[in-house]
């Protein structure tokens, strides 16, 4: 039923104009995104940066699914469903902590960090402890990038860790401290949330601290760019080159896009004023301008790298109309808070900008629900709005199984 309502939509979904209004607000579409998207492909988690002593943990909650994400005693990243082997409990019950092993709240059933059951108190002679292990999930990680995935046998990451690595590894991610995190609860869509992030259509109306820094343009060529971005990107290019650097954009098809950007002029970080938010440049890095690599990766994920810090943001679906983006400033691993940089300045600009996005998902999931909205027309500069489309719908036809899919492994 639900896959015929999908195909149904599928069908219903012109390429240039935002999804029909059932993808973003039905419960019914919800579910389905969670099997056809969510329970199949790699989702971004976090920084090796937040787990870096064995037993450091972080958890995500994806719809009903809660992951734990740990680094075990030999300094291995693995994941598990943070679900009980015993009845079902929840087993780490924070955003983020650390263990020396995973003690279950209810009857205190102990896992190792490996995931083996190692007590379970009070059961009887011959209870068979190794097949109540946690039940394990996918892990790649990526220049210290953590991703997950729910299905028995994921796509690959190749293309992807092959791509991006040589725009991100230089900035030596591995190398670097959690300076401070925020989770909100945005009552929106997820699609609309990632809507939101792809253009900057709506920057110049409602994003003042973020446009000291940020240039709107989302492409070296772009048709809309005036002759000083022109100049900028000139100048900021011949210096990377100069510097090893790469910057083009990377050919990531509908899946991921990496790029590296300038700032405006004399801007070097994401701050209220353009100057440094970071003394400590990260990596080796001498030169602050470096502008930053903007990394996407659907379903849930974009990053910035400057030469100061390290910006990820994450997004997990919690229900139709609710969305948590958790986003992860990093500096580097020797920073001292107070003398290498502020926390304030450090997050100001983001911080900020985050909730400006958050109202405007919000208002944007209210207007979808209304019976007068229709699919509308995307400008030009939506046009990652459109790849995005593209993408999802392409994962939707491939579980509903109707003819607008392509099989992935024809891709
Ligand atoms: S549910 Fe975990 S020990 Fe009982
Ligand atoms: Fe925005």
């Amino acid at each position: 039923m639900i896959k015929d309502r999908v195909n149904q939509l599928l069908q219903e979904r012109q390429r240039g104009f935002s999804l029909p209004g059932a993808f973003y607000v039905d419960d019914d579409m919800f579910e389905a995104d969670l099997e056809a998207v969510f329970a199949t492909d790699w989702l971004f988690a976090g920084s090796v940066a937040e787990i870096r002593g064995p037993g450091d943990y972080i958890t995500m909650e994806i719809g009903r699914d809660s992951i734990v994400i740990l680094r075990d005693r030999e300094g291995e990243v693995r994941a598990f469903f943070n679900t009980c082997r015993h009845r079902g409990s929840r087993l780490c019950l924070h955003e983020t902590g650390r263990a020396n092993r995973i003690v279950c709240p209810y009857h205190q059933w102990v896992y190792e960090l490996d995931g083996s059951l190692i007590n379970a108190r009070q059961m009887p002679e011959g209870f068979d402890r190794a097949s109540h292990g946690l039940h394990p999930v996918h892990v790649e990680v990526i220049c210290g990038l953590i991703y997950v995935c729910l299905a028995e046998t994921p796509p690959s990451l190749e293309k992807f860790r092959k791509t991006v690595t040589p725009y991100i590894a230089p900035h030596q991610p591995d190398r670097t401290k959690v300076a401070f995190f925020s989770t909100i609860i945005e009552e929106a869509n997820w699609k609309l949330v990632i809507d939101n992030n792809r253009e900057c259509y709506h920057c110049a109306g409602n994003h003042p601290a973020l446009l000291v820094t940020l240039v709107e343009f989302a492409l070296p060529d772009d048709p809309a760019a005036n002759a000083t971005f022109k100049g900028l990107m000139d100048r900021s290019t011949a210096r990377w080159d100069g510097l090893g650097l790469p910057h083009a954009p990377a050919d990531g098809g509908t899946e991921f896009r990496c790029i590296r950007l300038p700032f405006n002029d004399d801007c070097l970080s994401f701050t209220m004023d353009g100057k440094p938010a970071c003394n400590k440049l990260l990596a080796d890095f001498t030169e602050p301008d470096l502008g930053s690599v903007r990394m996407f990766r659907v379903p849930n994920n974009w990053n910035h790298f400057l030469s100061d810090h390290i910006l990820h943001f994450r997004v997990l679906p919690l229900s139709a109309n609710r969305t948590a983006v958790k986003t992860t400033w990093l500096v580097h691993e020797d920073a001292v808070e107070g003398v290498d940089y502020d926390l304030k300045r450090l997050t100001e600009v983001w911080t900020e900008t985050n909730d400006e996005d958050r109202i405007l998902a919000e208002n944007n999931h209210k207007g979808v629900r209304s019976r007068a909205y229709q699919p509308g027309p995307l400008a030009p500069s939506e046009f990652m709005l459109n790849n995005f489309a593209d993408w999802y719908c392409t994962k939707m036809a491939d579980w509903a199984g109707g003819p607008g899919g392509r099989r992935i492994a024809a891709e």
